[in-house]
């Protein structure tokens, strides 16, 4: 069945106020999810209720308010455990978001249990931030970070990342849709072969909870990370998901409030999973808001949106890729959300300015990815990163913004 043909987008566009304003006088055209998605009435009006109605902080006091609050920041986290079905509760950690829930596993796992001669092996696609933690703690630790390379169409080479996990590796942390290019890792695979030789596995799903029903269990992963923002919620939240055996023999991170059980000056001892992980007063009011959308994204139901953007990606594959002078960067058989591309003798800054005129939202730029523009050789792309309520009018638009920047700078 065509699922850009029932998938009822009209009506859901309508629950994003932003996406009716105009942008230079042109209706906005929203491809910018990838850097952060746009927020249905269900988020806005969570993050409102709670302040208006609700807020006050939580765990702490004997109050009404704060027992109500305390058990919708906790049902929140039920929320994201079942969103990611994960196996139970506690083992959700809120946090900023990804890069905040990968430093947390570096600083802590990877601190206690990585060390001297020890591999972390990642691969050629990564985002920054899930390169530079790990360099850190190489540095740090006397470890040695190794990647596993992909070929020219932005696929992992599969037998080659194999290879390199062996039994110094300890850790192996992969994206699982890419940034830059939109690849889809196959991270099952990919745990199973760290998993033969006792290494663990983190993803980085920061871009694939917007696109995709995401279940830890059958992935067969230890760590997994997304943000709020780029899933439909508010900013400065995110959920990380360890296994409960792993975030327990962990050290905590931060210090502070909320994360004991006792303090004396002699010794202080540290509060059960997933509350040894969240010194201090969290981020109250966006955690129910991120809740609100998740909620949101699971009552359309993940399967639906991730067949309609499919078939929105091909058509948009199509089109640009048939443009002259426009190469797709990027172009690996299981792919979501992205159409990276570089236009023949086109600066993508002078693009992205182009397009804004027309009123069309894209990012230009190495996307937080440099070593994967190294790989491609370019020093920029031009990207359009799609969500569930971008439509076939909208690729249009895009493709007419991308002929007007050709005729202006031919
Ligand atoms: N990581 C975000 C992006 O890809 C900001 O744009």
């Amino acid at each position: 069945m065509d699922a850009t043909r029932t998938f009822d987008v009209q009506k859901l566009r309508a629950d994003f106020p932003i996406l009716s304003r105009t942008v230079h006088g042109k209706p906005l055209v929203y491809l910018d999810n990838g850097a952060s998605a746009q927020k249905p009435r269900a988020v806005i009006d969570a993050i409102r209720n709670v302040y208006e109605h609700e807020y006050s902080n939580v765990h702490r006091a004997a109050h009404e308010l704060s027992a109500a609050c305390t058990e919708k920041f906790e049902q929140a986290r039920r929320t994201v455990q079942r969103f990611l079905n994960a196996p139970e509760d506690r083992e959700v950690i809120f946090v900023r978001g990804t890069t905040e829930g990968i430093n947390l596993v570096a600083q802590t796992f990877g601190r206690a249990n990585i060390g001297q001669g020890d591999e972390i092996v990642i691969t050629a696609m990564e985002h920054h931030s899930n390169i530079v933690p790990w360099q850190m703690l190489c540095e740090e630790k006397g470890a040695k970070l190794r990647v596993a390379p992909m070929d020219d169409t932005g696929t992992l080479i599969f037998d080659e990342y194999v290879k390199l996990v062996n039994d110094r590796t300890k850790l192996v942390g992969v994206v699982h849709v890419s940034n830059a290019l939109g690849t889809v890792n196959p991270v099952k695979r990919m745990a199973e072969a760290a998993h033969k030789v006792g290494a663990v596995i983190l993803v980085d799903g920061a871009q694939a909870a917007p696109h995709m029903r995401i279940d830890v269990q059958e992935l067969g992963v230890d760590f997994y990370a997304f943000s709020g923002h780029k899933a439909f919620g508010p900013t400065g939240i995110g959920a990380l998901w360890g296994r409960a055996e792993l975030l327990e023999a962990m050290p905590p991170w931060q210090g502070g409030g909320e994360m004991i059980k006792t303090v004396k000056f002699e010794k202080t001892t540290y509060a059960a999973i997933p509350h040894k992980f969240e010194a201090g007063t969290p981020n109250i009011a966006d955690t129910i808001g991120l809740a609100a959308g998740l909620e949101y994204l699971m009552e359309i139901g993940l399967d639906n949106m991730e067949a309609y953007e499919h078939e929105l990606l091909e058509y948009a594959t199509t089109q640009v890729s048939a443009i002259e002078g426009v190469r797709v960067i990027g172009t690996a058989q299981n792919k979501a959300g992205v159409i990276s591309f570089v236009l023949d003798g086109i600066h993508a800054a002078d693009a992205g300015m182009i397009l804004d005129e027309q009123g069309i939202a894209v990012r230009v730029g190495q996307h937080c990815a440099e070593p994967v523009m190294d790989f491609f050789k370019i020093p920029a792309t031009v990207r359009a990163s799609f969500a569930f309520y971008n439509t076939r009018e909208e690729v249009d638009a895009l493709v007419k913004g991308i002929h007007k920047v050709k005729e202006l700078f031919a």
